[in-house]
């Protein structure tokens, strides 16, 4: 499971994210893996996955922050599993609104429409289909991870403080019965000037034993090698979800019902922008490419 970064081959770019706009559109798009694989057009399995996401979109816009579907076909090569998972901060609207978008990206973007499996991350949720059964199954392929190339000054401590919060975050989300939302935040400080932000989740389809395993190969396999230094970074998988930043990104869910957009700012020293580094394993998507 742990093994394929011995074989990856950076796949190294820079991306500028404007927050200003991603504040105004309030979406953020993250990546997309989408399967080779495809169907026939206007086949009864274009017509079930059309179903299943008319049924996503529409439970979305029902305050639902994870839902999970079968369209059954008569001849099971039809049927299609799907689900969403929002990311347990996010407010209902934006939850919609995400699922909305992650749809319609599947359907009509031009390496996804008619792939037999599909997952799309946003930071606000993922979106997944395929056409074998993947419920309450751990599935350590796809993975994702962007981080801040800034790294943090004093390295040594500021790993052993991320990992122990991140264990702790993870311990958390992780805890919570299968079936129920499994998410977690944690703040703690770095020193009297910074604070450290960490989040965790799982879908809710997970065991707790399966949540944490999931969970521990994102922090302790995939953090090492992307992520542990710098400023900030998230690790994104279908089943599980890492992120970490040295700015408050996620909404307190015991505070104000509206928070206030202003808390999730980056600081004004990152001048607005911020250029993040995005890297995926080639070996992972090929296999993912297969087994989704
Ligand atoms: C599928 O249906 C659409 C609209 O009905 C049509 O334009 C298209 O030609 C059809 N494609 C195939 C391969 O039959
Ligand atoms: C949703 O997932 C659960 C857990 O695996 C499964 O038991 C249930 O049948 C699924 N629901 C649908 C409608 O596919
Ligand atoms: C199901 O559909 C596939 C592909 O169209 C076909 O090869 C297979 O014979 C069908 N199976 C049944 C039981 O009808
Ligand atoms: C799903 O699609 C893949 C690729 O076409 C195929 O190998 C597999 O048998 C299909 N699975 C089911 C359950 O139909
Ligand atoms: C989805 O987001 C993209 C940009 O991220 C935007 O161009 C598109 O209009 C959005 N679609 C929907 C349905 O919101
Ligand atoms: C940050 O640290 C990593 C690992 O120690 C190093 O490879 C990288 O070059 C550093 N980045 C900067 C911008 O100093
Ligand atoms: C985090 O937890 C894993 C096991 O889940 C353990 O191996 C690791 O040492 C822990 N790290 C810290 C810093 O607590």
């Amino acid at each position: 499971m742990a093994s394929y970064l011995k074989y990856v081959m950076p796949f190294i770019f820079f991306i500028t994210f404007n927050f200003s706009a991603i504040r105004a559109q309030g979406l953020s798009y993250q990546y997309q893996v989408c399967s080779p694989n495809k169907f026939t057009p206007n086949s009864t399995f274009q017509t079930h996955l059309t179903t299943l996401f008319s049924s996503l979109t529409s439970e979305a816009s029902n305050n639902v922050q994870f839902f999970n579907n079968t369209i059954t076909g008569t001849n099971s090569s039809y049927t299609v599993y799907g689900l969403f998972m929002c990311r347990g901060d996010i407010p209902s609207d934006m939850c919609n609104h995400c699922v909305g978008n992650g749809t319609q990206r599947l359907s009509t973007h031009a390496d996804c429409t008619l792939s037999k499996a599909a997952v799309v991350y946003y930071d606000e949720c993922i979106v997944r289909y395929s056409n074998r059964s993947f419920f309450s199954t751990l599935t350590m392929l796809a993975g994702y991870a962007l981080w801040n190339p800034t790294n943090m000054t004093n390295q040594e401590s500021f790993k052993t403080l991320l990992y122990d919060t991140m264990n702790k975050t993870a311990d958390e989300a992780a805890h919570f019965p299968t079936g129920s939302k499994k998410f977690a935040t944690r703040e703690t400080s770095i020193d009297i000037f910074q604070k450290l932000y960490c989040l965790a989740q799982c879908t809710q389809d997970l065991s707790p034993v399966d949540c944490r395993s999931c969970l521990d190969s994102l922090i302790n396999f995939d953090l090492p090698n992307c992520c542990a230094g710098s400023q900030g970074g998230r690790v994104y998988y279908p089943n599980c979800i890492i992120r970490f930043e040295i700015y408050p990104f996620f909404r307190s869910l015991s505070t104000a019902p509206t928070p206030s957009p202003a808390g999730l700012v980056p600081p004004a020293n990152s001048g607005g922008e911020l250029c993040l580094i995005l890297y995926a394993s080639i070996i992972s998507m090929a296999e993912l490419r297969f087994e989704l």
